[in-house]
Formats: structure tokens, sequence, C-alpha cells
């Protein structure tokens, strides 16, 4: 386990002022005035990646999603502080409408509440290029419709971006552990229905093995399993069936469920997540995204004996 392992988690707001979000202690919603602050930390701890996420105010969000690739939206200016700032940070960005989308949903909903999966390739195919021309150094695909893989691929490629990488989300759990998350990119009162018709069922195992082969065969050049926890299982099996960069998702959830336990006295913080990183690791994983990156590379340092 190195800091080497390490992806943060970050949410962005367009506010001019960081913002505390209630259901994730010890996390913020950046501002971009204040990014260079994080560039600087991330620069010293040595983390070697971030995953962006928007806040996106509501007058944004429309029904066809447009601001997801608008040259100059949040995550495209957040990009440029980073190429500024940081340029060695890989930087990981979602494609996916949830963001934009007043429904809350990561595609289209047509009339009868249905996901529009097609029609939403569309807009992926656009959102992804958008991210690439404003310097995304890997692109990552978590909507889960199906087909995305390919479509994104292509427009890639004949966009000009060949080489970018596509970091899928491929074996995706609708999960119960995603709730934070959804209050700090402002989803979640919006959301009528769960994301079952798209996200995977948590009784299946071996559905995992499916998406990612699929995934691979479209294009994938690293793929994810989503959350963590609850589904070592999986990691280990797509780790070992097919040999690829696996990435494992410490979701807003299991990240405030510790931080809660603890807060009461409950859990030891400190130790409970070096144990969970040590077992995503056992378990396959190659890089962990987690919102308490920062938190395991300060243990790690101590660790090593180099000081907190
Ligand atoms: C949406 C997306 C989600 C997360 C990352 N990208 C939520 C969802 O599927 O509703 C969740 C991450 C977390 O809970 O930390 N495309």
């Amino acid at each position: 386990m190195s800091v080497k392992n390490l992806i943060l988690g970050i949410f962005l707001t367009e506010n001019s002022v960081n913002e505390t979000i209630d259901s994730l202690p010890g996390v913020q919603r950046w501002c971009l005035d204040r990014l260079p602050e994080l560039c600087a930390e991330l620069t010293e701890v040595g983390i070697p990646g971030v995953a962006l996420f928007p806040q996106v105010p509501a007058d944004k969000k429309t029904a066809d999603c447009r601001e997801a690739y608008v040259p100059d939206n949040l995550i495209c200016r957040a990009l440029e502080v980073f190429a500024q700032q940081a340029p060695q940070i890989m930087t990981i960005c979602d494609v996916a409408l949830d963001p934009y989308n007043p429904a809350g949903h990561d595609g289209f909903v047509m009339e009868d509440g249905s996901i529009d999966n097609d029609s939403t390739l569309v807009a992926l195919r656009r959102q992804a290029v958008c991210l690439a021309r404003a310097g995304a150094k890997i692109v990552a695909p978590s909507d889960m419709m199906d087909g995305r893989i390919g479509a994104i691929r292509d427009a890639l490629d004949k966009a000009g971006n060949p080489n970018l990488p596509i970091l899928s989300y491929a074996a995706k759990y609708a999960s119960a552990f995603y709730g934070p998350f959804r209050e700090a990119i402002g989803s979640a009162s919006a959301l009528k229905t769960d994301k079952g018709t798209y996200q995977m069922d948590p009784a299946n195992a071996f559905e995992a093995r499916r998406e990612v082969a699929q995934d691979i065969a479209q294009g994938a050049d690293m793929v994810m399993v989503k959350p963590g926890t609850p589904y070592l299982d999986i990691v280990k099996d797509i780790k070992d069936q097919f040999e690829m960069p696996t990435f494992v998702y410490h979701v807003s959830g299991e990240y405030a469920a510790l931080k809660a336990a603890a807060q009461n006295g409950w859990l030891d913080y400190d130790r409970c997540i070096l144990e969970l990183m040590m077992g995503f690791r056992r378990a396959g994983a190659d890089a962990i995204l987690t919102y308490a990156a920062m938190d395991v590379a300060r243990l790690l340092r101590q660790r090593d004996g180099l000081g907190g």
C-alpha cells in the first residue's frame, strides 16, 4: 500500500468559497479560487490522481443536459487550474449526465420514466470530447448505459484523441452507499426512482464479468468496481479474470459511515481506514478512489517513519 495507489475524489462548486458537506464530514466542495491550495498539497504528498465531481447550480440543470459539454463549464475550468498548478496530476473526469440533469439520472429520462439509452450515448460522446479538449487526462464513464465505451472511444478517436485513456466504471452496482455523494452534487432530492435499470443488482456476481468483458472489448483501458467494501469478491474476481488495471471506488457512504462512527468514539478512524485500504489492495485493486486519500497519505508517512 503506497501513496501511489491513491486517487482523491474532489467536489467542486461554482460559488466563491469552499463549502462543507453535511453528509461527508471532513470533505469540502472546492471553489476554483482555492483549488491551487489543493494542487500544492497533492503535489507535496505525492497523490498521483484526482477524480472531479461538479455541483451544478439548479439553473444550469436542463433537460438536454447541455452544461455537460459547454467548453467553460466548472469541470473544464478546474482542469485549467490543474494544468497550470499541478500538471503531473492525473485528472479523471466522470462521463455521465447526473450532475447536469434536473432528474438526477445518469441518462435522459423518457415520459414513462425509463432511461433513453441511445440518445444518452449521443450526449456522452459530446461530454467526453469536451473533457478531452479541456485537458482531462482520463475520462471515466460512470453512467452504465449499454454500448457507451465503444461510443465514447469512437467519438474521442474521431475528435483527434485516440490516446486518451478510458477508465470504465464497469462493475457499478445500484448501491445505497451513494447517498452522501448525491447530496454533495445536489441530485438526491430530484431522484424519483433508483438507478437499478442501468446499474447492477447487488445480488449478481457473474454479471460483473459480462459488464467488464464488454467494456474491455469496446476499448476500456482500465476498469473500476464500485462500491468497494461490500464488493471485494468482485474486485478479486475481476482482477484475476481480466488482469487489467483494476480500480476500486471507496464510495461516499462507506466513508461517511466510518467518519460518523469515529466521531462518536465507536471506531478508531486512522486504524480502520488503513485496514480498509489494505483490504482493497489484498483483493487486487491497483488504485483506490477515496475521499480519504489525504488522510491515508498522512498515515502512510507515519507508518514509514516520515513524520505526520
Ligand atoms: C454518477 C456517480 C455516482 C457516484 C460517482 N459517479 C452516483 C450515482 O451513481 O448515483 C457515486 C460516488 C460515491 O458515492 O462516492 N454518475
